[in-house]
């Protein structure tokens, strides 16, 4: 990864400088920052994938860093006790260069070894805090703070603002997947079954799959409807309605997530219904501005969908009743979309301010991630969603507004499952830019 080109040691000074006022802020000497390490299954010799703390990866973006520590004290270079065991069942880390150009690197081929020389460093130190998994530190030191909510809070409310590049990694993950896409929807319209489509997004993408930023949706037919859905059928289904997939890349440990919704008979009402809510899904996302609220933006996203029941003649009331009275809320029951970066569901979207504070969700939508106010540098998902799911579709029958619902119609979309459109985009001073669109448009 040229990191260099991407802006990495101007990403390394400003979070030495995001940092030296966090720390300040609240305090606090210096930030002891843990990359972690995997916990074994019970009673085994086997651990699930290595999956780095955020904050000590958003300094070090590389996955192969297991029981590493970065010790940050603003006006010292941060010094990474890096551990590379003498190990011949597994191939020890290499030290990148771009790593051994930021830090004051001390390797460590044990990591006892390496915890004792870095309690011995913060013995020295005045009152610190460890920002991470501290389950295995026994750092027994008085000025030691665990994970002090303050300092936090104010630390991952800084990350929803990218630097350029993280911008730069993400732009990447996002072509990472979109060429995952293309291969996916070949594979669709080859035949293949969701296990083959799965195959072949790996392979275009060239991704394993323990490295994957989530897991693969790849939902044939009313699997589309399953939001979640975590399987891989081996065999295609008798009758090809729909294809869901929902579906990212990863760079420099930065995420895309990404979902595109097809047709088996393009041309088809489903299909139609497909092509408008990627319509109303554009609409939303070109309305993007800093300072505007993302909370307004899943409300009118609502009205948008209730007029696409309407227009489509799933629902027989009017597009206010549709939504007043949550008709909408079965046929789009998350929210529009959350934070994006280190994690998928990135960490912060609640918070109102560095402070802390929280931006809680609205009581009719608990399940919106992002509802602090948009700002220059964020990057999040927009995903709206139209779904035929047959607990909330019973629900609603049930309901004293299920007689405003065209059931005959709503019924013969059943078997397509559901439709999600998600881009990722990045606000800019001026407005917002999709970064997905242009890769896809790109790789055509
Ligand atoms: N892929 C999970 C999500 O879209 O939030
Ligand atoms: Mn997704
Ligand atoms: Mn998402």
């Amino acid at each position: 990864m040229a990191f260099d080109e991407a802006g990495y040691a101007a990403h390394i000074a400003e979070l030495g400088e995001q940092w030296q006022r966090a720390l300040a802020e609240h305090g606090f000497e210096a930030a002891v920052v843990p990359a972690g390490e995997a916990e074994m299954f019970f009673q085994d010799d086997q651990a699930p994938p290595f999956h780095p703390n955020p904050h000590f990866a958003r300094w070090f973006p590389d996955d192969d860093c297991e029981h590493s520590v970065l010790l940050v004290r603003p006006g010292d270079v941060p010094k990474l006790y890096f551990h590379a065991a003498a190990d011949f069942w597994h191939l020890p880390p290499k030290l990148p260069d771009w790593a051994a150009e930021a830090f004051d690197v001390e390797p460590h081929q044990r990591h006892d070894a390496l915890r004792g020389a870095l309690a011995h460093d913060l013995a020295k130190l005045g009152r610190f805090a460890l920002i991470g998994p501290a389950a295995s530190f026994d750092l027994n030191l008085p000025l030691a703070a665990i994970n002090p909510k303050g300092l936090v809070n104010n630390l991952v409310f800084a990350r929803a603002e990218k630097t350029p590049f993280e911008v730069a990694r993400m732009r990447e993950a996002t072509a990472v997947g979109v060429r995952g896409h293309r291969a996916a929807r070949d594979a669709f319209y080859g035949g293949g079954s969701e296990f083959d489509i799965h195959m072949a997004y790996l392979a275009a993408s060239s991704q394993q799959e323990s490295k994957l930023p989530y897991p693969n949706i790849v939902a044939l037919n009313e699997h589309a409807g399953v939001l979640h859905y975590q399987h891989y059928d081996r065999q295609p289904p008798a009758t090809r309605h729909s294809f869901l997939i929902d579906a990212g890349g990863r760079s420099g440990g930065y995420h895309s997530d990404i979902t595109r919704t097809y047709s088996a008979t393009p041309g088809d009402d489903f299909d139609a219904l497909i092509q408008a809510l990627d319509a109303k899904q554009q609409g939303v996302t070109a309305a993007i501005r800093a300072g505007t609220s993302y909370v307004d933006m899943h409300r009118h996203m609502h009205l948008e969908a209730a007029d696409l029941l309407v227009r489509f003649g799933l629902v027989t009331c009017s597009a206010e009743s549709a939504f007043e009275r949550k008709i909408t809320d079965q046929f789009f029951p998350h929210g529009l979309g959350h934070l994006l970066g280190l994690q998928t569901h990135d960490v912060g979207g609640h918070l109102a301010n560095a402070a802390g504070d929280e931006a809680e969700a609205p009581e009719r939508f608990p399940s919106l991630r992002y509802t602090r106010t948009i700002e220059a540098n964020h990057v999040f998902t927009v995903e709206p969603g139209i779904y035929f799911i047959p607990v909330l579709l019973d629900a609603l029958a049930e309901s004293d507004a299920g007689k405003d619902v065209n059931w005959r119609k709503v019924d013969a979309l059943r078997p397509c499952g559901g439709i999600r459109i998600e881009d990722n985009v990045l606000v800019t001073a001026e407005g917002v830019e999709n970064l997905t669109r242009p890769a896809f448009a790109a790789e055509q």
